[in-house]
């Protein structure tokens, strides 16, 4: 077993546009982060991750970065930023700040140079690319935000790469000058005393040469396509991740998590097995497409526990000897978890706290999404206007205003998919706007705020929040949690999900009922044994003989004896 802090930690994830604003503009703010650094310690939560800060015209929430070195407009200054690092550190909370490097703002300073001409300098910062003879796109790749991922650019007549939107050009780490260029900016950072860093879709940094367009017998001349096969977990992406960890990471102690869509577990292990000096551990999302169509997320499909618990068996099984999970149901780009998952009406405390059992005592590290701790749910806006994320509009035009699809369909898909489902405000109190600001929100606030909110939560000793605040200490108190071997059973089960974890003499077992019924098990005989309860969602102990009937969203974990 070999111990490490980042193995034991609990990390809470702010988006800082959406947490607590201090000066009325209705944009969540560093002195608003600071003002509730009281609660996150109650929480008990050892690493703050932020959702960037850095200086950004916010085409895409500061996923477009204009200058790497200083701090948004909005959010306040450096100082600032010392000051919530110093009151975290205070607390002892560490801070993991998020790394956008696969891709810059259109308004940083490399591109306006890159852009200008041909020669400068800068040129080869970004990925640059002259069109066909007829004025072709250089191939067919799609955005992940729709559209092409190329855009043509009038100063020098060529087109650059854009994997996001169009102010989200790709930064070319061919360039040794750029990738020397952001380690030094990282070493900014660390040198200012950050403790992690979120590495931003950085299995997307290196792409496969030529830029081939996808073919595909079904695809008709024009169209585009994916093209992730070309540039997710590229054929580079280990040696700069491995320059990287030699030129910058190696020399501090620091939390790194990767954020890497369409990761298998053997790629997984490339990344954080730990001879190879990669990265700790990365955010995987096959369980993130399990109600997403052949056409993608936006063609919500049912899910069944049996497809979700067969992709979370396999990571568990897949990094048990080499490499590290990281546990996560929901972020800023994700439906809020208790919709999704779990049951937002009458079963929606039972179920919040049946989530977070599965989040704590699976083996990995678990990050808690900003309100998913006082069970923040989905929301339904009646029209497009209040929407205000760029994936969901830049969708909505290609597939309603100009594709012709029916807006009532794709309402819904907002509803279930949309990213805004976990920006709205964080729900403070019951007075107007949750408390999150005294102006006007830059997202509107969930209606249901006066019931689910924070000071509820903390009156009432039975809620998530204090559910959540037992398990984090659990995790102090239990190494069992962070290194006990897992061990699935009842793998056929249609509602429940059942596991041991075992370390030295010490074996608990963890039962989750992920349905609004009542659900019987049959367990081994050789876990008949005695049980005591560590941890469950319900307040009274089931009767002797109901001792194997999960009540709806029931959650229970204990420890055996024999
Ligand atoms: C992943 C981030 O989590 C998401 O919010 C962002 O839009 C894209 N990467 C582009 O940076």
């Amino acid at each position: 077993m070999n111990r490490a802090f980042w193995k034991e930690a609990v990390v809470y994830q702010i988006y800082p546009r959406s947490y607590q604003d201090s000066n009325g503009d209705g944009i969540g703010d560093l002195r608003g982060i600071i003002s509730r650094l009281d609660y996150l310690k109650k929480l008990g939560v050892d690493v703050v991750w932020l959702s960037p800060v850095y200086k950004s015209p916010n085409d895409d929430n500061g996923y477009d970065i204009s200058d790497y070195e200083d701090i948004m407009d909005e959010f306040g200054t450096l100082q600032d930023w010392e000051e919530l690092l110093a009151g975290l550190h205070e607390r002892g909370i560490k801070l993991m700040m998020d790394l956008v490097i696969n891709h810059s703002s259109d308004e940083h300073a490399w591109f306006v140079e890159s852009r200008s001409s041909k020669d400068n300098p800068y040129r080869d910062y970004y990925i640059w690319r002259p069109g066909g003879p007829d004025g072709e796109l250089p191939n067919n790749w799609s955005s992940i935000f729709s559209g092409p991922a190329w855009e043509l650019d009038e100063a020098t007549g060529e087109y650059y790469l854009h994997l996001f939107s169009r102010k989200q050009p790709d930064l070319n780490w061919e360039n040794p000058k750029l990738r020397e260029a952001l380690y030094k900016m990282m070493t900014f950072w660390l040198d200012k005393g950050v403790d992690g860093l979120r590495m931003d879709v950085i299995n997307m940094i290196s792409k496969v040469d030529g830029l081939p367009s996808v073919k595909r017998d079904d695809l008709e001349p024009g169209r585009l396509a994916g093209g992730g096969e070309y540039y997710m977990n590229g054929p580079r992406v280990h040696e700069y991740l491995q320059e990287m960890n030699r030129e910058v990471l190696s020399k501090y102690e620091v939390m790194t998590v990767g954020e890497t869509p369409g990761a298998s577990v053997g790629d997984a292990i490339l990344y954080t097995a730990e001879d190879r000096k990669e990265l700790q551990m990365v955010f995987q999302f096959e369980h993130m497409d399990i109600d997403a169509g052949p056409g993608g997320k936006w063609e919500v499909t049912p899910w069944s526990l049996k497809g979700l618990r067969s992709i979370l068996h396999k990571w568990q099984v897949g990094l048990a000897e080499q490499g590290w999970n990281s546990l996560y149901l929901n972020n800023h780009d994700q439906p809020r978890m208790v919709s999704r998952f779990g049951h937002d009406g009458e079963y929606r405390v039972q179920s919040a706290k049946m989530l977070a059992t599965l989040l704590h005592t699976l083996k990995g590290t678990p990050y808690i999404y900003q309100g998913e701790e006082i069970g923040m749910t989905n929301v339904k806006f009646p029209v497009l206007e209040d929407y205000k994320d760029i994936e969901i509009l830049n969708m909505y035009r290609e597939k309603v205003t100009e594709g012709g699809g029916d807006h009532d369909t794709i309402l819904k898909a907002i509803h279930a998919k949309g990213r805004d489902n976990a920006r709205t405000p964080m729900q403070w109190d019951d007075s107007a706007n949750a408390g999150f600001t005294e102006g006007t929100p830059w997202l509107k606030v969930n209606p249901n705020y006066k019931d689910i909110n924070v000071e509820q939560a903390l009156a009432d000793p039975d809620s998530v929040f204090y559910y959540y605040q037992k398990l984090i200490a659990l995790r102090k108190e239990h190494l069992i949690m962070s290194y006990g071997k897992y061990e699935l059973l009842l793998p056929d089960h249609e509602y429940i999900y059942a596991y041991t974890r075992a370390l030295d003499n010490e074996k608990w077992l963890v039962l989750l009922n992920f349905s609004d019924a009542r659900q019987t098990v049959q367990l081994p005989d050789e876990l008949a044994s005695v049980r005591e309860t560590i941890i469950s969602n319900y307040r009274d102990e089931p009767a002797a003989v109901e001792r194997d009937t999960l009540r709806p969203y029931e959650a229970r974990v204990y420890r055996l004896s024999n």
